[in-house]
């Protein structure tokens, strides 16, 4: 049976995960996990990009083989995805064997399908930057210092007839409106498409670029690695093999907004057409996390930030509640030290720590930790009740829409509500008071935990573990399915957990932590 089959772009080999790599895996670990709560079968897979210049570059300047670079760059990204509770179902390596076979594969077929021809391309080419370079590049006439030496050169290499499909593209795209999201993504590429679409080289001499999969029509070549890599959405789930069917088309490909055309928007469709496959069905396209001054942020401008700091000092979920708290997808977003820290203060550790650890507290003190029937005594249990189903629904609609930014605030808009009914209900005073007061405050207690039992179930997403712990701490028993989350009594007599500090204060203030070095 077919499963929502969602991809993550694959990262570069050449450098350590930064916040960016980590944002995109977890914005799509919570659509998966999203759509798991739903009830559907999901596979999530993502990757390691390991073939190409760059690497061959980093590993000759530290004097490593590649491949055992890319092994200790792979351990690096998976450990990331552990500590941030990415739970990925298959993570591809570009040099494993399932994939080369399958890009070899599909390099003959395009070959005999006459979809690839052999041409001479006569250009500009920096000895230094390794690569053609075009009149355009020069900098008030003269070329940039990285380029070195600039010389005319001719190269014979493969081209893929991209250009013959170009009409069947701006079809297709005006016919799936909703192929690319946020839509007016779509409507740049159209306009992109445009302009005439050049034949797509798809190869590299070894005498320039050894590390790569070997062209099988000709030995003497590699294959150019953005042709290679976007083949890992199809290696990975069986190309070629009977189970494929029950993955492709993917539902959803995540990807930054650098990487959208021409790769995923114009060579992926155009590529995934020539072999006889459908495109995907959509591609869910995010912004760039900025540094200070609005420059994106990346390892080469040495301000990107190590996501494993953060979730070392604050925990994973924290992160993961801020990155998809403060990121409208589609966006760019600022990340600063400051904004983490003010971000955690008021939602987590006020709001939502603030939450938990009261009813703990006065569970345990009122209740002897059973917790207590959420009974209605009046209208601010009736509103506490209606408000809970209402978020319900509407983080519902807000995942669908990958909108967890929406889904986030609506879960602490539930919590803040069940603070407030805490005070106006002041159980601390009820406490003192007779058998009539004693019942209210009973029913204030049990009414608090159910409230923030939904609340928990509908952090799932984005806080998988934290919400673990705060429904084993209500001692709760967590349903994991959305369809059948709703207000209801299945606390009552539960013992309470362990009471544990989920979001301890922070004390400092500032930029604490240094950024990953360049
Ligand atoms: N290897 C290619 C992708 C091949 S997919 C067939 C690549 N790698 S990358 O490491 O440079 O980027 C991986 C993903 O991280 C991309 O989707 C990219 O947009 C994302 N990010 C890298 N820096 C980013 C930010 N500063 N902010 C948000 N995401 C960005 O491109």
């Amino acid at each position: 049976m077919k499963c929502f089959f969602l991809t993550t772009a694959i990262d570069y080999a050449n450098g350590s995960p930064h916040l960016g790599h980590a944002y995109e895996k977890i914005l799509a670990d919570a659509v998966v996990r999203s759509k798991r709560l739903e009830g559907v079968p999901c596979h999530f897979l993502t990757g390691l990009d390991e073939h190409g210049q760059k690497v061959q570059e980093t590993a000759e300047r530290l004097g490593r083989d590649p491949q055992l670079l890319c092994d200790g760059t792979a351990e690096e990204f998976k450990s990331m995805c552990g500590h941030m509770k990415i739970a990925y179902d298959d993570y591809v390596r570009t040099t494993e064997p399932r994939h080369k076979k399958v890009v070899q594969d599909i390099l003959r077929l395009l070959s005999e399908k006459e979809e690839i021809y052999k041409a001479a391309y006569c250009g500009l080419y920096s000895v230094r930057a390794e690569r053609f370079v075009q009149e355009k590049d020069r900098i008030n006439g003269r070329w940039p210092e990285d380029f070195g030496e600039v010389v005319e050169l001719r190269e014979e290499n493969y081209f893929f007839r991209l250009s013959k499909y170009q009409d069947w593209l701006v079809d297709f795209l005006q016919k799936n409106s909703d192929f690319i999201y946020p839509a007016y993504r779509q409507k740049q590429v159209l306009e992109f498409l445009k302009e005439p679409l050049n034949d797509l080289c798809i190869s590299r001499p070894k005498s320039r670029l050894r590390w790569g999969i070997e062209l099988p029509i000709d030995r003497d070549y590699v294959t150019y690695v953005w042709f290679d890599a976007l083949i890992n959405y199809i290696s990975a789930v069986g190309y070629g093999t009977e189970n494929f069917t029950n993955f492709w088309p993917a539902d959803v490909q995540v990807i930054g907004k650098d990487i959208l055309a021409p790769a995923h928007a114009v060579y992926w469709p155009i590529m995934l057409h020539a072999i006889g496959l459908p495109p995907p069905r959509r591609l869910l396209v995010h912004g760039w996390w900025l540094a200070k001054g609005g420059a994106k942020m990346s390892k080469s401008e040495g301000n990107a930030i190590r996501p494993m700091d953060y979730a070392d000092a604050y925990g994973p979920d924290a992160f993961r509640y801020f990155v998809l708290r403060e990121m409208n997808v589609g966006q760019d977003s600022n990340f600063s030290h400051a904004l983490f820290v003010a971000r955690y203060r008021s939602d987590l550790a006020n709001d939502l720590g603030n939450l938990l650890s009261r009813l703990m507290s006065m569970l345990d003190r009122y209740c002897g930790g059973i917790v207590p029937l959420p009974e209605v005594c009046d209208d601010p249990e009736k509103e506490l009740k209606a408000l809970a189903e209402e978020v319900i629904g509407k983080v519902r609609k807000h995942c669908e829409a990958y909108d967890f930014s929406g889904a986030l605030e609506e879960v602490l808009s539930l919590v803040r509500a069940g603070n407030r009914y805490l005070e106006c209900r002041e159980p601390w005073k009820l406490a003192k008071g007779g058998p009539a007061a004693q019942k209210i405050l009973r029913a204030c207690l049990g009414n608090g935990a159910e409230c923030l039992r939904i609340g928990a179930e509908l952090l799932f997403p984005a806080m998988p573990a934290a919400a673990e712990k705060m429904l084993s701490q209500l001692g709760a028993e967590r349903i994991g399915d959305w369809l059948a989350l709703a207000w209801g009594d299945s606390l009552t007599g539960r013992k309470i957990g362990e009471r544990t500090i989920l979001f301890p204060p922070i004390e400092e203030e500032g930029d604490a932590l240094s950024p990953l070095p360049a």
